[in-house]
């Protein structure tokens, strides 16, 4: 069938979730996207932060691969060889002691709050309360649409899940003031991703480690966006000298397979059975799949090169905001984003996309660059080369 074909045919029977150009992605391979016309898209959104080796990587297709043909599903009540491995291969590079995993980055937060209420309950007498933040993102489940801070979706699918207080990112106080008896954990991402790309200051993520040890609340760590290397350290947190209590991963943690999970200290082993499940934890491809990726990332020390080429594109985006019309130039390693003052961020990224660039437009405002961890220096040349043409000049 030819492309025009199946996108109509597609058309008429997927439900409307998102505009979509008129295009079908065919293959990938490291940096670049072929479509089923054959045009090639240098790929700057990385499957939204996810494809952190790039496309079909070798390592991942060979563990994907062999453990095809060994082991796709056994049941998540047994153990299996790759789930052994890999948990212990992932809990030596942070400083979390237990790990449940999942397939989605809504669903660890979901494991995620769930564990912060058993502890609510059976160590501080019920609290059952979390602070989020204002434009923080955390999944699209009911759940984690409560505990997200997007002001369109307030009033969204009510009722969703009770229980949730919004304070100002990076603003302590507002988190303090919202404290209670009631309150069993604080939950930020390190660096608000879809709300624009906004790192936490230090002097942020200090005192909620100090407002949580003083109030006997947990810190929980949204590490889906900003995990495995993103922002040039295997994780966030380890930039800020701050321990979290629990922490989600996702996105990057599969390279692209379908891989979620939700880490916490010892003493939040704390379940009961039946508490906690679901039928793909601990699924044997996705746990080779996760094993490949963290392998590739140590052995090429991936976060190191995360932060050098995230340095080269800011240094770029300094240089250009002289001339034309880049700025708040923000972000960490490779989880960048700038804002313009005249162009619309979405005629921008359809312009570049129409000349084989793939950016991401997060907000009217904003474009967000988040190309895979792996993308050279020459590549970034390459994306600066089709993106500045289509920047206003000052
Ligand atoms: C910080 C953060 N948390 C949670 C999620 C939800 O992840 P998923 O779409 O895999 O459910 C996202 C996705 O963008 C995210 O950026």
């Amino acid at each position: 069938m030819d492309t025009d074909k199946l996108i109509q045919t597609a058309n008429s029977g997927l439900l409307s979730i998102v505009a979509r150009p008129e295009i079908v992605m065919a293959r990938g391979r490291g940096l670049v996207l072929e479509d089923t016309r054959g045009r090639s898209y240098l790929d700057f959104i990385g499957g939204w932060a996810v494809n952190c080796l790039g496309h079909c990587p070798e390592a991942l297709v060979k563990a994907l691969t062999d453990q095809a043909g060994t082991l796709i599903n056994a049941s998540p009540s047994f153990y299996n060889r790759p789930m052994l491995e890999y948990t212990e291969l992932l809990l030596e590079q942070t400083c979390l002691d237990r790990v449940f995993f999942t397939s989605t980055g809504a669903e660890a937060n979901e494991g995620a709050i769930k564990l912060a209420r058993k502890y609510g309950q059976k160590k501080k007498g019920g609290a059952c309360e979390i602070i989020t933040t204002r434009k923080g993102f955390h999944g699209r489940t009911l759940t984690t649409m409560a505990a997200t801070g997007k002001a369109e979706w307030e009033d969204l699918f009510e009722p969703k899940s009770k229980g949730f207080k919004k304070g100002i990112f990076n603003d302590a106080g507002s988190i303090r003031e919202l404290i209670t008896d009631e309150t069993c954990a604080i939950m930020i991402e390190p660096v608000q991703g879809e709300g624009g790309v906004i790192p936490a200051t230090e002097a942020f993520i200090r005192a909620l480690r100090q407002i949580c040890d003083e109030t006997l609340t947990l810190l929980i760590f949204d590490e889906i966006q900003t995990g495995m290397g993103r922002t040039g350290t295997m994780f966030a947190y380890e930039q800020y000298g701050v321990e979290p209590d629990i922490m989600t991963l996702g996105k990057g943690i599969g390279g692209g397979f379908p891989l979620s999970a939700m880490l916490a200290k010892e003493e939040l082993d704390i379940f009961d059975p039946g508490d906690q499940g679901g039928t793909y934890t601990g699924q044997p491809l996705a746990m080779a799949a996760g094993s490949a990726v963290l392998r590739e990332l140590l052995a090429r020390d991936i976060p190191a090169h995360a932060r050098k080429m995230g340095k080269i594109i800011e240094n770029r985006l300094t240089r250009l905001s002289r001339t034309h019309e880049v700025e708040n130039i923000r972000g960490k390693g490779l989880l960048m984003a700038f804002d313009l003052t005249r162009t619309p961020a979405a005629d921008l990224a359809e312009r570049c996309l129409e000349d084989g660039l793939l950016i991401n437009a997060p907000k009217p405002e904003s474009i967000r660059l988040m190309p895979p961890l792996t993308v050279t220096e020459e590549q970034i040349l390459t994306m600066f080369d089709i993106l500045t043409p289509h920047l206003a000049e000052r």
